[in-house]
């Protein structure tokens, strides 16, 4: 059943790609949501919340309701600027800091999902909100530099694989629909899922950013701590080509990691010819960094 928690987050977090599944309140089982809100040192100050969100909202010029109650809103705002390129990725992540500072030790309790299910939203907008803070965690903070050198190709492979991706979410909604204890596999599967067509178009050190930013902000992590994002090259004739994030760092492959397997060939010309018919401008070259 635990599952289906992350279901839920998956579905929040694809709402923007209108993939819409139903998912019943009573299935979600509170152990698999982990720290409850007062599990640290502090507790989620309602007004603190509401002020540092709406600092949050200011900063970015967003107006009308767009916080926990709908994280649609808020998704779409944040798209806005993420599509204008590296200048909207970083007011964003200003925005984050600011924010994150605002909550200051409160932040872990406050951006916790069972806080949000606690006060009555729905198990969809409290996994979506929460969902998008964790992602601009790792986007704004460990994945950064990453971000800044790629965007203009991770923008388009977003665009441009989106059918891609809504697969990968169907294939892990399909496995642990039919088998709830493959939930560790499945979600591996789906880290590479997503990570693959970055690997193709970006390179390896953009399909770890990708394999990263999943595996945060969907918390996979919480229940299945072996899932590992590797940087991995698309076959062993890339390896020299590899650059690898300075916070990373080479690990000896676990035999059960499978983010060591290198992309399928035939998964990977598909992807390919995909990439190849990407077609880049040269405004989308400079955000890249002229990248390949
Ligand atoms: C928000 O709007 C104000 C006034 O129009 C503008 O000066 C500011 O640059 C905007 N902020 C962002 C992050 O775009
Ligand atoms: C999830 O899986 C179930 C069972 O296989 C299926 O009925 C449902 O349509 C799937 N939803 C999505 C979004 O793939």
């Amino acid at each position: 059943m635990k599952v289906l928690l992350i279901l839920a987050a998956i579905v929040a977090a694809c709402r923007s790609e209108s993939l819409s599944m139903p998912v019943d309140p009573d299935l979600f089982p509170v152990s698999f949501i982990g720290d409850g809100p007062n599990a640290g040192s502090t507790v989620c100050i309602d007004a603190a919340l509401n002020h540092c969100q709406s600092s949050f909202n200011a900063y970015l010029n967003i107006t009308g309701v767009a916080d926990w109650s709908s994280p649609g809103i808020l998704s779409n705002a944040l798209d806005t600027y993420f599509l204008s390129g590296v200048p909207g990725l970083l007011q964003v992540c200003n925005a984050r800091t600011l924010f994150y500072q605002c909550l200051g030790s409160s932040y872990s309790s406050c951006i916790n999902r069972l806080y949000f299910i606690e006060k009555g939203y729905s198990q969809q907008a409290s996994y979506g909100y929460v969902q998008i803070m964790k992602e601009l965690e790792f986007t704004c903070g460990g994945g950064l530099m990453q971000a800044v050198q790629s965007w203009g190709c991770i923008l388009n492979v977003r665009q441009n694989f989106k059918s891609t991706f809504s697969t990968c979410v169907s294939n892990f909604n399909n496995t642990i629909t039919q088998n709830p204890n493959a939930l560790c596999q499945a979600a591996q599967d789906l880290t590479n899922c997503f990570r693959f067509p970055y690997i193709v178009t970006c390179g390896g050190a953009v399909g770890w950013w990708a394999c990263e930013r999943v595996r945060i902000a969907f918390e996979l992590g919480t229940q299945c701590q072996s899932l590992q994002c590797n940087i991995n090259s698309r076959s062993a004739k890339d390896e020299e080509e590899k650059e690898l994030p300075e916070n990373s760092e080479k690990k000896p492959v676990h035999p059960m990691d499978i983010h060591a397997l290198p992309i399928p060939e035939s998964l990977f010309e598909e992807y390919q010819r995909m990439a190849n018919k990407i077609p880049i401008s040269d405004e989308e070259m400079k955000l890249a960094g002229g990248h390949q």
